[in-house]
């Protein structure tokens, strides 16, 4: 789907995106993750033509962009950058309308597509439609980029550090938000943040860059698991690496059907089986319980996570 082949981008002197190979097939999250100034925002900037590069190969579908019309592959290609970037004097519909309004469908079309949109993205049309961008807190402003850039069905989302000036919980509520919406309309996606857990969380593949290169593109278990480099270990966090690796497990995978008989009943706190066994771990040391039990959507008991599995490290 997106292909950077020996892609360079220098500015003046400074070379910001260095001899890039990169990847990214359709349906993927690729998170380029980095510390500041290593070429996170210029290598998206890049694939959108927001920037020219100055040596390589950009192909999307096959083709090379720099073939195609820059307005063209744009709309093909949500973007989203921190601090938003809505229009301040327009409202939360127009602004969201953006894209189907250039392309000019009409009225009625473009009207239930921003509702369908706010409603995807928790956002009330009644309560915020019609307000502006000021009047929004930072994270309703945040699902309103996101729902810009969702506008006209794009078949990539290029996403600049989305979440990276909101606090923690909100941060975490848009990031579950992100693999909800990701697992209903499964968009090729570029996403740039400098946190690693955020990485973690929402790739299916890691793009570690340090200084302009790519050190290391992987999933996330295989970047915790194998770091390729020093700085990828660092990166990662070398002692909590096996909580980590908790995270990314589910329950599904390590439950079994039957409670271990041999311990007292367990206590009232259940994990579902999407949950991760980082939580479930969590119960179990927090309780100190022997096992978890498993339920359903339904509440129904479905199995147990046992506190002699979790410690088996999920492997
Ligand atoms: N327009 C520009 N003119 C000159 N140098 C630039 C320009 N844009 C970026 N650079 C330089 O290119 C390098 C990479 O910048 P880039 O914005 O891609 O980093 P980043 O990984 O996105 O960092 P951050 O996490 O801080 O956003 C930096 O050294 C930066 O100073
Ligand atoms: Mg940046």
């Amino acid at each position: 789907m997106i292909e950077l082949k020996n892609v360079t981008r220098r500015f003046g002197e400074t070379v910001a995106v260095d001899n890039i190979n990169l990847t990214i097939e359709t349906g993927e999250v690729c998170v380029l993750v980095g510390s500041s100034g290593c070429g996170k925002s210029t290598t998206l900037r890049m694939i959108n033509r927001l920037l020219p590069h100055s040596e390589g190969e950009i192909l999307v579908d096959g083709e090379d962009i720099t073939t195609m019309n820059p307005e063209q592959l744009r709309l093909n290609m949500g973007y989203v950058i921190q601090g938003t970037g809505l229009f301040p004097h327009w409202t939360v519909a127009r602004n969201i309308a953006m894209v189907p309004r250039l392309l000019k469908w009409p009225k009625e079309r473009i009207d239930a597509r921003v509702h369908e949109l706010m409603t995807l993205l928790d956002l009330d049309p009644q309560a915020h439609a019609h307000k502006y961008p000021q009047q929004l807190s930072g994270g309703q402003a945040q699902r309103v980029g996101v729902a810009r850039a969702l506008a006209a069905d794009p078949n990539i989302l290029l996403m600049d550090e989305p979440f990276g000036a909101l606090d923690a919980i909100t941060r975490e509520n848009l990031q579950l938000e992100m693999l909800r919406i990701q697992r209903q309309v499964r968009k090729t996606t570029v996403f740039v943040t400098h946190d690693i857990d955020e990485a973690l969380k929402l790739a299916t593949r890691i793009a570690v860059m340090d200084q302009g290169r790519i050190l290391q593109h992987d999933t996330p278990e295989n970047i915790l698991r194998d770091p390729s480099s020093e700085f990828v270990e660092n990166l990662v966090g070398k002692q909590d690496r096996g909580l980590k690796l908790m995270s990314l497990q589910s329950v599904r995978k390590v439950m079994t059907a039957h409670r271990d008989s041999r311990h007292p009943e367990p206590g009232v706190d259940t994990v579902r089986e999407d949950d991760s066994a980082r939580l479930a771990l969590s119960i179990v040391l927090w309780q100190g319980a022997e096992q978890v039990p498993v339920v359903n959507a339904d509440g129904q008991e479905i199995g147990f996570v046992t506190r002699e599995r979790l410690m088996q490290g999920g492997a």
